[in-house]
């Protein structure tokens, strides 16, 4: 059987660490006697380069046509001043739309050998390991009217959820913490926002499917605070998108670098696409030294999530710890010793550990 894998580089790093992700993957297909096949499309800034436009026509049909997508990021300077539908983060969000992608799954987890590349305590962020379940197709980025009114002078936007869209991601976030250790907290700001206080109805009837799960309400401000301070009393959090956005960035200090995390985009049954929490990083862009882990374990969560290749996946997982533990580590893994090395470099370690 073959896999068929839709790449879309993007822009800036994105480019840079998809192939990184790429090699890993044809290490794991000699390994383990896989066959992947990949294609190459245009989204993001690139796109609106070369077809006037984020997101393609036929981006969309190879993608809906694929197994499963890898994307690197979007987005850089050149496009900031771009009138709204002419803007690289249309493509995304796009996809995400025409993918049905609801179910945003971000784990966290401290690497043993980089807790010092974090800024917060050693003894603070040891032994975390969380997974964040964000709602990825509604809220505030969705919802309509989204306008400027009155010659610009006044804003609207609007944060719209329906009954069976937190459903499915309340559901999704039971499943996931089954399969961990069984504790759900439900991020919303019920003490305000009408949209948190379905919310948290929804999380209370549903608990009752899931009685081996434990349930726990935080406001989001609150789980803001909790996720530096106490972040090994989470499991999985689950929320509505713009909070999940935010929060996700946060946790990415336990790990030390933006670079190190990797997320899975799900449909309810359909293609799945996995990509680095990173962006595009202008600022580093061009120059070879990127983090490639979070796209090469966003690879591993393809391979989990989209194939249902376990082993295949806890390979890389394993091989990636390995090179850290050897004390490799880029540039943005601040490090006192060990090697410093840039994206093929440790590409070819993490490929060299798996094969
Ligand atoms: P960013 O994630 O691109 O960069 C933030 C900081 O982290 C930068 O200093 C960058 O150098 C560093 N960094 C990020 N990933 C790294 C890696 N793999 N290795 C080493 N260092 C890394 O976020 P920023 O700067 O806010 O946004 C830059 C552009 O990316 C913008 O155009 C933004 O819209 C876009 N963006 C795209 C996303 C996506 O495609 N999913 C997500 C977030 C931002
Ligand atoms: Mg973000």
């Amino acid at each position: 059987m073959i896999n068929k894998i839709v790449m879309l580089p993007g822009d800036g790093i994105g480019a840079e660490v998809i192939y990184a992700a790429k090699e890993v993957l044809e290490a794991i297909a000699k390994k383990f006697d896989r066959q992947f096949e990949f294609s190459v499309h245009d989204i993001g800034g690139i796109a609106i380069d070369r077809h006037g436009t984020p997101l393609p026509t036929e981006t969309v049909e190879a993608c809906k046509k694929a197994d499963a997508v890898l994307l690197g990021a979007v987005g850089g300077p050149k496009w900031d001043n771009n009138p709204s539908d002419l803007r690289p983060e249309r493509g995304l969000l796009g996809i995400r739309k025409a993918l049905d992608l609801y179910a945003n799954l971000r784990p966290v987890k401290g690497f043993e050998k980089l807790l010092h590349a974090s800024p917060l305590r050693q003894d603070i962020i040891q032994g975390s390991d969380l997974l964040i379940v964000r709602e990825l197709t509604g809220g505030l980025y969705f919802g309509t009217p989204s306008e400027r009114r009155n010659n610009g002078e006044d804003v609207v936007d609007t944060l719209a959820y329906s009954r069976k869209e937190i459903e499915r991601i309340v559901d999704k976030a039971f499943q996931s913490a089954q399969l961990r250790k069984k504790h759900l907290t439900s991020v919303d700001k019920a003490n305000v926002l009408e949209s948190s206080k379905l919310w948290r109805e929804i999380v209370e009837e549903k608990k009752v499917q899931y009685p081996d799960v434990t349930v726990e309400h935080v406001l989001v401000d609150a789980c803001a605070m909790k996720l530096i301070t106490n972040p090994t009393d989470f499991d999985v959090i689950v929320t509505e998108n713009m909070f999940g956005d935010i929060l996700s960035d946060e946790a990415s200090v336990l790990t030390g670098s933006l670079g190190m995390l990797p997320s899975a985009s799900l449909a309810e049954d359909g293609v799945g696409l996995y990509e680095p929490a990173h962006g595009s990083a202008p600022d580093i862009a061009g120059q070879g030294i990127a983090n490639p882990i979070a796209m090469i374990l966003s690879a591993a969560m393809m391979l989990r999530y989209s194939f249902e290749m376990n082993e295949e996946a806890r390979a890389i997982e394993k091989a990636v710890e390995d090179v850290l533990n050897e004390g490799y580590h880029t540039k943005d893994l601040k490090s006192h010793d060990g090697t410093l090395v840039n994206t093929n470099e440790m590409t070819a370690l993490i490929t060299k550990a798996i094969l």
